[in-house]
């Protein structure tokens, strides 16, 4: 009998930042059939710039090292032709970091110009069908930048991501209500990754270990004032926490949230239904300003889909949270824009 088990052709996938630290937590997980499937073998086609080269030859070291079955080859370059080339899922973690005195225009700036040279090598040389997920931040700027100088591939394939603080919600509601994380579904994020995300309950339900029954958390959190107040803020600053505990931002976490989201995206959600939050191009759903990358429940069903939950009731609450996310995004969006047109004037 043999061993060698039989395998679907590779996906090419390309991480962009590569050399950093998310990328170190993210990339065993890609080669082992997490996100893309058991049975599917990976390229991984991976990015960084110059002065990463050598790290990033050391990371290649240690991704052969790992023995990996699923590992059909490592591509490390500096050349985004290169790293794009076929490429039929690509994570984009390489971004500018904020540094001190930084103005936030300096950032939008400089991430703007980043995003535009890829867009611009993805278009001529990817799959296009090549489902992104851009997380370097400002993410969801930065995905309608890579969107916008990337006209071949579909609007609905760029998205960016905020699994990481939908994670970080369902966290805080399982330790409130005293159950397991996995007892906690569809708890919401809308919106930017920023600190105006707004992390949602109303659809929210903890489900019974014993019968399964589903109950609504705002029957078993009564707590409104805690779920209004210290529950959003400390979900909209956990990253800052991180950040300030660590002095490097999230990268195990966002790791795990980066393939939760791709895996969702490419293979199905794990229960069937469940809500899930990506951002993703506005399509006007709940009156939020077409083309935004904003977060919406979604419904992966799997083969490459996914779907904006249409219909969920939104109160005088969640609706004022919904426009401060939204306009905090549509400045950002402008002065981004304004940006890649004064590079090209
Ligand atoms: P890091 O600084 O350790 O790594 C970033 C890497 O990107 C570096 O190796 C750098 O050389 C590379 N890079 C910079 N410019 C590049 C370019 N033009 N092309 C290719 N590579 C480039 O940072 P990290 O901790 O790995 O985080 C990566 C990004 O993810 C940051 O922007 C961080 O803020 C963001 N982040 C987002 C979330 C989220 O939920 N959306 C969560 C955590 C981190
Ligand atoms: C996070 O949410 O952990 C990160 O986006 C924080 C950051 O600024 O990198």
């Amino acid at each position: 009998m043999s061993v060698i088990t039989k395998k679907n052709e590779p996906v090419r996938v390309c991480v962009t930042g590569a050399a950093g630290q998310l990328a170190y937590s993210l990339l065993l997980n890609l080669a082992r059939g997490v996100v893309f499937g058991e049975d599917t073998p990976v390229i991984l086609q991976l990015l960084d710039i110059n002065p990463g080269m050598e790290s990033l030859n050391g990371v290649r070291m240690e991704l052969e090292d790992s023995a990996l079955p699923l590992l059909a080859g490592v591509v490390c370059t500096s050349d985004p032709e290169v790293a794009f080339t076929g490429a039929q899922a690509a994570i984009f973690l390489g971004a500018m970091p904020r540094r001190p005195g930084m103005e936030r225009s300096d950032l939008l700036k400089a991430n703007a110009k980043i995003f535009r040279e890829q867009g611009e090598a993805m278009n001529r040389v990817a799959s296009p069908d090549i489902k992104c997920v851009v997380v370097g931040n400002p993410a969801n700027t930065n995905a309608l930048i890579l969107s916008k100088y990337a006209p071949r591939v579909p609007k609905e394939n760029i998205t960016a991501l905020t699994r990481l603080d939908a994670n970080r919600a369902r966290n805080q509601i399982a330790l409130r209500a005293g159950v397991s994380v996995d007892r906690t579904l569809d708890v919401l994020i809308w919106g930017n990754h920023s600190a105006t995300q707004y992390p949602d309950v109303s659809h929210a339900t903890i489900v019974c270990a014993e019968t399964g029954a589903r109950r609504p958390v705002s029957e078993v959190i009564t707590d409104t004032e805690w779920l209004h107040g210290e529950f959003i803020e400390t979900v909209q600053q956990r990253g800052a926490a991180i950040l300030a505990a660590r002095k490097l931002s999230s990268a195990m976490s966002a790791a795990k949230a980066v393939a939760d989201h791709m895996r969702d995206w490419w293979m199905g959600s794990e229960r069937e239904g469940e809500l899930v939050s990506m951002a993703v191009p506005s399509d006007g759903s709940y009156g939020i300003a077409e083309g935004l990358i904003f977060s919406f429940p979604v419904r992966c069903p799997g083969g490459g889909k996914y779907e904006i939950v249409q219909g969920l009731e939104i109160s005088d609450f969640s609706r004022g949270k919904l426009q401060k996310t939204e306009a905090e995004l549509i400045s950002e969006r402008d002065e981004a824009l304004a940006c890649v047109a004064a590079d090209s004037a």
